[in-house]
């Protein structure tokens, strides 16, 4: 079966692009490479002993996601990650995040074909500061944090109205934790163009000589070590969990679905309790100091993941070391 997957070089589409494949799905993937290398092409086609269909396409452009449709009429299901992440350049630029990631969606949700699996790339932003924890799927969409944090509430919210206004429309949308780590292989991997603002590439970095000192985000949180918690997910659970989802999808008798599923571990972890464990596992010194908090954060943030086991009999396997070694791995083979 063909499966369309967008932003399908990024960090997570790339590892989902892998274990598609394996699972015996032929995948077409788009992606303008605003956050991605072309190099990862030919990493997949390593790891997947494959040639894939890669088609450089900016979603955001109507007629040309139009037009893929006409020309590509057999998708069969759709995983739609194409969206710019950074949450501070999001602050910074808010237009920027707007326009991409809500025409990516509007321009897919409006040019796919009725009745085709569709999985959404949303996040645990959605909650906003949720109070209670761990954080279940019927706690409502929260104030917003960032304008990129908003654009995932609003994608949600555009699924929600084709779900409703089409009479065959089958989804779910998959609000990830923090995913973190690497394929096994080390050739794939996060990679963000700029610098990473996201804890886990900074800290790989700096270990690797490529930035001087991690600074941890404030330490005088209401938690045990001072420090947030987060639901660090390994990136090869999370994309197990797409498989899952779009096998669902697919299989389901019924005409019409709509979930909203939590993907994380339902562990909540400290930064420190991170770097602690990243340098027990590795053997290696994590240089780092604290530093005042950063705008925006929130303290506490890990999921209660009952939904996504009941309905797609999912779960993670891996473990936090399991997952910072990989981490380190890839970095380490990026430094080659
Ligand atoms: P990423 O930046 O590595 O990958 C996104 C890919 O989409 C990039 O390759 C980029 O070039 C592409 N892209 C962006 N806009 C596009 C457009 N208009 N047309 C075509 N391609 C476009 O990010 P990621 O970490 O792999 O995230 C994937 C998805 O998961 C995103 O929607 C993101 O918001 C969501 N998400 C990520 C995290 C995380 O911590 N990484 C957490 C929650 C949700
Ligand atoms: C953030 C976004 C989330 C988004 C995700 C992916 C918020 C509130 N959440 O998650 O919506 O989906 O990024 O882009 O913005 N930290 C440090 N030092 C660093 C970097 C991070 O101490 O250099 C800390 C942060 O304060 C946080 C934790 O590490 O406590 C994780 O941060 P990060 O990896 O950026 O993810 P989130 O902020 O959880």
């Amino acid at each position: 079966m063909n499966i369309l997957v967008t932003g399908g070089l990024g960090y997570i589409g790339s590892h989902v692009v892998v274990c598609l494949v394996e699972n015996g799905y032929d995948v077409i993937i788009l992606d303008n490479l605003s956050n991605s290398d072309i190099s990862v092409l030919s990493k997949l086609e390593k790891i997947t002993n494959r040639k894939l269909n890669f088609k450089e396409i900016d979603l955001g452009i109507e007629d040309h996601v139009k037009d893929f449709f006409k020309k590509n009429t057999n998708i069969e299901g759709i995983i739609h990650f194409a969206a710019l992440k950074s949450v501070g350049e999001s602050v910074r630029k808010p237009n920027k995040y707007f326009q991409n990631n809500l025409n990516a969606t509007i321009n897919i949700l409006k040019y796919m074909p009725e009745k085709v699996p569709f999985v959404f790339s949303s996040s645990c932003t959605v909650y906003g500061s949720a109070m209670k924890q761990p954080i279940n799927e019927s706690t409502p969409h929260g104030i917003a944090e960032s304008p990129y944090g908003k654009t995932k509430q609003l994608c949600e919210k555009l699924i929600n109205k084709k779900f409703f206004e089409s009479k065959n429309f089958k989804g779910i949308s998959l609000r990830y934790f923090n995913p973190i780590g690497a394929h096994q292989s080390g050739l794939i991997g996060e990679n963000p163009k700029n610098i990473p603002e996201n804890l886990m590439p900074y800290l790989t970095q700096v270990v690797g000589g490529r930035r001087k000192v991690l600074t941890i985000f404030g330490d005088d949180y209401d938690t045990k070590d001072g420090t947030c918690i987060r639901d660090y997910i390994h990136i090869m659970d999370l994309a197990e969990a797409h498989i899952k989802a779009i096998d669902y999808l697919i299989n389901i008798k019924v005409t019409k679905f709509l979930e909203f599923l939590n993907i994380g571990t339902g562990i909540g972890v400290s930064v420190l309790e991170l770097v602690k464990t990243f340098e027990k596992s590795t053997g290696l010194k994590v240089n780092y100091s604290i530093g005042k908090r950063r705008p925006g954060d929130i303290e506490k943030a890990y999921a209660q993941t009952n939904k996504a086991k009941q309905i797609l009999g999912w779960k993670p396997k891996y473990t936090l070391t399991n997952a910072l070694k990989s981490a380190w791995n890839w970095e380490k083979k990026s430094l080659i």
